[in-house]
């Protein structure tokens, strides 16, 4: 059933909150430590739908995620190539992390595997890691357009390969490395740009042996040395800054506004976002870096003022693939023109995530020119008009970013569905309905 949500303009957001774990981090988390020998514990995971349905498919191939009374989980792993035949249909709901890494993990297991999702990610490209992955040895049977549902027949002999990336992406990546965990020698992926390596920090507290090398065109390779064995961990999760860009949009956006998020994930292949803010005169201050379990975190000061347009470099893009939203909406209250660019790959988001940001910015009363690869958004150099109701397209991050522009715009934003925000920000209203938002059921 749709969910239909309300925001009306928010009063000056203040005071300290915190975002849940990084969706990214967790589902790494829960698949490692699956395919480690003994316990692995995992503070701070994020219990969004997503991840959950991570945990389930890990439960079907055979390992044992459980959450203990002190909200932590413990995961008994059953060490590298040691899952089993999943009985029935692995639904991976509205998750390309999931599907994609899984597939990865289960190309180099010797049995067969069927996986769906929801509408959304059933309309989603799967092509690009059935490519690598028949490399491998496996061998898929899906659906036109090399779509899901597919059945995923696993490689007896999985052989390691070098791969290329033909797009910068840190789930085909992740995908070869996980495959090249039970396969013999090293699996090989070549990036020409970096982008999120959660997965090599993540292998590397394992106790994989993974080597990353800087190549000549800039880029780097990646290498997993196969058939080692992973050690269980202790692992904190930090807060997701895909999470975190939208109350520190709301605080950017709503006058008076002055706000710190704490313990957030600050890895380098991440914040592209900060950057881009920062340079459109946003005053955000990173406090202290720390590490937590090979990851970096620190608390992030945000407070409100005039902001001006900017051109985004696609290079960017990578670093902050999931924040074109939430920015858009910035954009949108900000002082002359901001040009995004280099975004093809946000056409097989969740949703068409440049479709569905265009129009929704349209729905506001914004003024915004669609390119095939990028957005033009005018900026209001203050409030838009609001007042529009938002296709959500089964995207959780469209539902948030405009319900983020109501906090801010002269009139009401709705969204046609909010019941989406689960899969990534289960307290998402009211966490914002804490520092100050009104948002409610339509
Ligand atoms: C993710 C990588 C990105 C991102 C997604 C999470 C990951 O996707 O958009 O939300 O956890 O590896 P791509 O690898 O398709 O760019």
């Amino acid at each position: 059933m749709p969910h239909p949500l309300i925001s009306s303009a928010a009063g000056p957001l203040k005071g300290t909150c915190s975002v849940p774990g990084d969706k990214s981090i967790s589902h790494r988390a829960l698949m490692l430590g699956a395919l480690a020998v003994g316990e692995t514990r995992v503070s701070g995971l994020l219990e969004g739908e997503d991840v959950a349905a991570t945990a389930a498919a890990l439960r079907a191939l055979g390992a044992t995620i459980e959450r203990a009374d002190d909200g932590s989980w413990r995961v008994h792993g059953v060490g590298v190539g040691g899952l089993a035949e999943p009985d029935a249909v692995l639904d991976l709901g509205n998750s390309g992390t999931a599907v994609r890494l899984l597939a990865g993990i289960c190309a180099s297991h010797g049995f067969t595997a069927f996986m769906t999702g929801d509408a959304s990610l059933r309309q989603r490209p799967m092509g690009r890691i059935i490519e690598p992955l028949e490399r491998m040895g496996a061998r898929f049977e899906a659906r036109s357009g090399g779509r899901l549902p597919f059945a995923l027949i696993g490689a007896d002999q999985p052989l390691p390969i070098e791969y290329r990336l033909p797009v910068a992406s840190a789930q085909v990546k992740s995908a070869v490395l996980l495959a090249g965990l039970n396969a013999p020698g090293e699996t090989r992926v070549i990036e020409p740009a970096p982008s999120r390596d959660h997965t090599e920090r993540m292998l590397r507290r394992f106790g994989a042996h993974v080597g990353v090398e800087a190549n000549a065109d800039g880029g780097s390779v990646i290498a997993v040395t196969g058939y080692s064995e992973l050690q269980p961990c202790v692992l904190t999760v930090p807060g997701d800054p895909s999470a975190a860009a939208f109350p520190m949009a709301a605080a950017l956006m709503v006058p008076g506004s002055d706000i710190v998020i704490r313990r957030v994930g600050v890895n380098p292949g991440r914040i592209g976002l900060f950057e881009t803010l920062r340079e459109m005169g946003a005053r955000i201050e990173m406090g202290p870096r720390r590490k937590l379990g090979g990851e970096p975190l620190a608390d992030i000061a945000v407070r409100a003022g005039p902001l001006r347009g900017v051109d985004v470099p696609a290079v960017r893009a990578p670093s902050m693939i999931d924040e074109y939203p939430i920015l858009s909406v910035v954009a949108a209250c900000a002082e002359g023109t901001t040009r995004l660019n280099g975004l093809a790959e946000l056409r097989v988001k969740e949703s068409d995530r440049l479709g569905a940001t265009a129009a929704g910015l349209r729905a506001a009363g914004v003024t915004v020119t669609e390119r095939d690869d990028g957005l033009d958004i005018e900026g209001c150099g203050g409030p838009p008009p609001g007042g529009g109701l938002v296709a959500t397209h089964l995207d959780h991050r469209i539902a948030m970013a405009f319900l983020t522009l109501g906090m801010a715009s002269g009139k009401p934003m709705t969204v046609d569905d909010g019941s989406m925000i689960g899969t990534s920000y289960p307290g998402f209203v009211a966490d914002m309905n804490r520092l100050g938002a009104s948002i409610a059921a339509q």
